[in-house]
């Protein structure tokens, strides 16, 4: 790609079209809940594709570890003696223990604590013990930690299974010249959690991948969120990944209702607008917020406005990376959604949800999905699904998961049915058969 180019017109050239390019591959119910065909991503995809494992933060010294599952393996990353942050599978190669059984800690050296196997950092075997006893020779000096690749991006830790693997950024492509404006690694991490969900995590992903359902499901957004699909704009990227741009500031339809309704109403007052003032003229409240924003923004600390276009001041860019992330990036936050493969049950998955706000001069509190939440790095909460919230949009979502996971089972479901607006989804599926396939 031509780096002299402008953002827009590499955006441009990065584009496919998403009707010519659909081949109509079916999304077939055993796609969801076959062992042969979770086995069949896990080979040719999930230890192929970039994984988010940690966020940056997490790593502000030396010996700073975070584990990281996916399926039944386990990702140790660790920042090393250099300062670099590095992964490796969190396993002894002695006998095959896991190395580090907890989520966060830190440590001088990585210990195992079967034999007392002792790494360094980078991964080197430093101390065995008897290491005079092996027939087959000395093991320090010979065996290390198996490395996978580690890169960094937006504020974020990421890991690649596969040896030969392109490089993050150019993994990514123009997804990351476009997310580099938000300045994600000044956000922080103020919800973390995680539920496990009797589905197969694509049952959440296709729902990531399209917005037909925002009128059924999440009505409350028809307030704030122009959710008509006719003025929402629909982007499929040449690499697998893909965005959806919707406007926000402005109620569903173009901001035809008489008066400004919650929660846009709290957002202008925040902003110093008078809702009021705005009665029969509700689709101007999305300008006069941006102008605001523009004027004020600086001051408040939310020096990442300079990067944005207007449009990105007030509206939802929502971009789901291949194979299973969701960015849903605002001006001053950014929520990622991630329903990851269970390690043994297609049936099932984990759902994550992590939520990032950047701080504005003096805030102690952060708006959240589940309300105010305090403005510094959550703790990870995992739990049920059902046994409490992952946020109500979320939660919307996620109540049509299981029966949709069950009717897939049907002799009388044979292929999805999709709308135009939902061609997200079915090249999504196709994205998934090229790896299988070992098209990609
Ligand atoms: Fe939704």
């Amino acid at each position: 790609m031509n780096a002299s180019l402008s953002l827009a017109e590499r955006t441009r050239q990065a584009l496919v079209d998403g009707k010519e390019i659909l081949r109509g591959d079916p999304i077939s119910g055993d796609r969801y809940y076959s062992k042969e065909f979770m086995q069949q991503e896990w080979d040719h995809m999930w230890t192929r594709t970039w994984q988010v494992g940690a966020v940056e933060a997490q790593f502000p010294d030396a010996g700073c570890v975070v584990t990281h599952e996916i399926g039944r393996e386990s990702i140790l990353m660790v920042r090393d003696d250099e300062g670099r942050i590095r992964a490796f599978y969190n396993v002894c190669q002695h006998r095959g223990n896991r190395m580090v059984e907890c989520e966060e800690t830190k440590v001088r050296r990585l210990v195992c604590g079967y034999h007392s196997w002792c790494y360094g950092l980078n991964g080197d075997l430093l101390i065995a013990k008897d290491s005079e006893d092996f027939p087959q020779g000395n093991p320090v000096g010979k065996l290390n930690l198996k490395e996978l690749c580690c890169e960094t991006f937006g504020g974020l830790v990421w890991f690649n299974m596969d040896r030969e693997a392109k490089p993050l950024r150019e993994s990514l492509g123009i997804v990351a010249d476009q997310l580099e404006a938000y300045e994600m690694d000044k956000m922080v991490r103020v919800m973390h959690l995680t539920c496990e969900v009797n589905c197969n995590w694509k049952v959440i992903q296709d729902n990531f991948n399209e917005a037909y359902h925002v009128k059924a499901l999440h009505k409350e957004l028809a307030t704030h969120i122009d959710d008509d699909y006719q003025n929402t704009t629909f982007q499929i990227f040449n690499n697998g990944h893909s965005r959806m741009l919707m406007k926000g500031s402005l109620p569903s339809g173009g901001g035809k209702s008489k008066k400004v309704q919650a929660p846009l109403d709290d957002i202008m007052r925040g902003w110093g607008l008078d809702p009021q003032e705005f009665e029969g003229r509700v689709h101007e409240v999305r300008p006069a917020l941006q102008k605001q924003k523009r004027a004020l923004g600086e001051e408040r600390g939310y020096a990442q406005y300079a990067n944005l276009t207007d449009d990105q001041l007030s509206d939802y860019y929502h971009y789901t990376l291949f194979p299973n992330m969701s960015f849903t990036m605002a001006a001053e936050s950014y929520q990622i959604l991630r329903p990851q493969p269970h390690p043994t049950d297609p049936e099932k998955c984990l759902f994550d949800h992590w939520y990032f706000v950047r701080p504005a001069k003096g805030e102690k509190e952060a708006v959240t999905p589940l309300g105010m939440w305090p403005m510094e790095a959550a703790a990870h909460e995992v739990f049920m699904h059902g046994e409490k919230s992952m946020g109500f949009v979320a939660d919307q979502d996620l109540s049509v998961a299981i029966a949709q996971q069950q009717g897939l089972h049907s002799r009388g479901y044979e292929d999805a049915y999709l709308a135009g607006q939902e061609s997200r989804v079915r090249r999504y599926h196709e994205v998934i058969n090229d790896y299988i396939a070992g098209r990609v």
